[in-house]
């Protein structure tokens, strides 16, 4: 595997161009059984005096239930020749097919047990510290509750990049 380990302080990325238009696959789950989907909301930071990634899943999205159980998850980029397998993993649903086979990914398993693939030019490491849903009563642009009509609030997670694989 060609990646090198760097520290999450030293990425060269515009997190709101690879996370919003490039797009990034999060994975979670175990070398036994994992899932991911397409995502396109989040973000990269620093808090609590750590740099940390942001992700927004829905309730209904079978990767959640991956996270939840994990401590771990993982965030995956990759080149623009793979346009295909984010639509492909952003419409389907782990419970109905295998992504990692369907899209001839590669999976390793991340120094903290997590999953991601061999393709990705970057991943991310994410540990969690905080999940909470957003609430009603939060959303000060109130129109943003347009993408809430049928009350399935993100759950948003704020978890410690703790490793940093490029190629
Ligand atoms: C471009 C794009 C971005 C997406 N971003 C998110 C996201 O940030 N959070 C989320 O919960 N779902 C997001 N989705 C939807 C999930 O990827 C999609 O529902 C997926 O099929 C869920 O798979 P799962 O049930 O196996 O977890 C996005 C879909 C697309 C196409």
């Amino acid at each position: 595997m060609d990646f090198q380990h760097i520290s999450p302080l030293e990425l060269q990325e515009n997190a709101s161009k690879i996370i919003g238009k490039d797009y990034m696959l999060v994975t979670a789950g175990t070398k036994e059984k994992s899932n991911c989907l397409t995502a396109s909301w989040g973000g990269l930071g620093f808090m609590w005096n750590k740099p940390v990634a942001c992700i927004v899943i829905r309730p209904q999205r079978y990767t959640k239930e991956f996270i939840d159980r994990e401590n771990y998850f993982t965030l995956s980029f990759f080149d623009n020749s793979f346009k295909d397998m984010f639509a492909f993993c952003g419409s389907k649903s782990g419970r109905d097919v295998d992504k990692i086979k369907e899209c001839k990914l590669t999976p390793f398993v991340t120094p903290n047990g997590s999953i991601a693939y061999e393709q990705a030019r970057i991943v991310l490491e994410c540990k969690k510290l905080y999940a909470a849903p957003f609430i009603k009563e939060g959303f000060i642009e109130t129109q943003l509750l347009q993408n809430y009509t049928a009350g399935d609030f993100h759950v948003q997670y704020l978890a410690e990049i703790t490793d940093c694989l490029i190629k």
